[in-house]
């Protein structure tokens, strides 16, 4: 792999979402055809660690709130002491970029020996369809992403929320809670999106100056809500793997049963609110938030909206995440590259914990 015009492979990664995305939604609900119909699908587990439980965070707000299915997710390595309850007609959705993840591999082989009539699928969605994980599963769909060398994952999430979207719309129309219609209004958004998270990139030079701000920041405090909510567990465990920053996400409104007790003038809050064009609850419940935590002497860095410090192109809520998580992961890369770190191998962590 080369690094053509870019100095790492996060960087180039990051910009490669868009042909990414470009390519995982182009027939959105294609992939899905050969998996159980929504009549043999009471529930679904998702198991997962690090980027991609994140990602299946969001695949379960997905869905439950657009196909209306209950959606359990755990991570692997606690699924091992705290395996869900067996049910009837469960899909198993595991998710791992390597395909390799030692606890998701023992994971898989729990869920196995709780069901030896088979009363579980399992479907693996990874970027390596050789993996001993997509090996293991029932089914396998790739998120075909290309190799990803930078060790934090960038563009492999991005895919993997493509798929939990083509996932969940492909139940939701077997299940009548999106009419062809419908399904097609939400297929010209995904087709926008491309272009949206491109305008995203262009704000780079704000971002590199935020990341300049932060640069002997110790602790950072991430809010999200709804379905940005793991965005903002996911900008944490970025900024965290590549800068050594201690990050927090939170749930914004959760946030004010305890953790703002921590804030002083020295930690800064990103607040992620979904940038549409008319503000939703989620975006006002947000604001309400930051407003409290700036009013205390904090202050907040506000992602999306119209006064924000990285204002993002409108878009609904709901596919929010594609644009939201770039300027973490782009302000993650210039946070690291500010503190010299060998951003594409942190100290620590590998690519794949292929033992745990
Ligand atoms: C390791 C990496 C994380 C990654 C996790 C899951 O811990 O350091 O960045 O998210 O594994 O990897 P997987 O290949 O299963 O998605």
């Amino acid at each position: 792999m080369a690094l053509q015009k870019f100095q790492h492979f996060m960087l180039k990664e990051i910009y490669e979402q868009p042909e990414v995305i470009r390519h995982s939604l182009s027939d959105p609900t294609e992939a899905f055809q050969v998996l159980p119909t929504l009549d043999q699908v009471e529930e679904i587990q998702i198991l997962a660690c690090g980027t991609s439980f994140h990602a299946g965070l969001i695949g379960q707000f997905l869905l439950e709130q657009v196909a209306g299915i209950p959606t359990r997710v755990r991570s692997a390595s606690e699924f091992l002491a705290a395996p869900f309850p067996r049910f009837r007609n469960t899909l198993v959705v595991v998710v791992s970029q390597s395909g390799e993840t030692a606890d998701v591999l023992a994971a898989m082989q729990v869920v196995k020996q709780s069901s030896p009539g088979g009363a579980f699928n399992i479907l693996a969605i990874t970027n390596n369809s050789q993996s001993s994980i997509a090996t293991e599963a029932d089914y396998e769909i790739s998120v075909a992403a290309g190799i990803e060398t930078s060790v934090a994952a960038t563009k492999t999430f991005t895919a993997q929320l493509a798929l939990f979207y083509g996932l969940a719309f492909f139940y939701a129309r077997q299940g009548q809670r999106l009419s062809n219609e419908q399904l097609k209004g939400w297929n010209a958004q995904l087709d926008a999106l491309p272009a949206q998270v491109e305008k995203v990139l262009q704000q780079e030079a704000t971002i590199t100056a935020i990341a300049a701000s932060l640069k002997d920041t110790k602790t950072l405090m991430l809010l999200g809500t709804g379905i940005n909510y793991p965005i903002a567990l996911e900008g944490a465990l970025k900024l965290k793997e590549t800068t050594y920053t201690h990050a927090e996400g939170y749930a914004a409104g959760e946030f004010l049963h305890g953790p703002i007790a921590l804030l002083d003038q020295t930690i800064p809050t990103i607040a992620i609110c979904p940038s549409q064009r008319s503000r939703s609850a989620s975006a006002e419940r947000m604001l309400k938030v930051a407003q409290k935590i700036s009013s205390n002497g904090s202050d907040v860095i506000l992602l999306g909206g119209s006064d924000a410090a990285i204002v993002l192109p409108p878009c609904e809520e709901l596919l929010s995440p594609f644009l939201n998580i770039v300027p973490l992961q782009l302000l993650a890369y210039h946070l690291a590259i500010s503190r010299n770190i060998d951003v594409d191998h942190p100290r620590n962590i590998t690519k794949s914990l292929k033992s745990s």
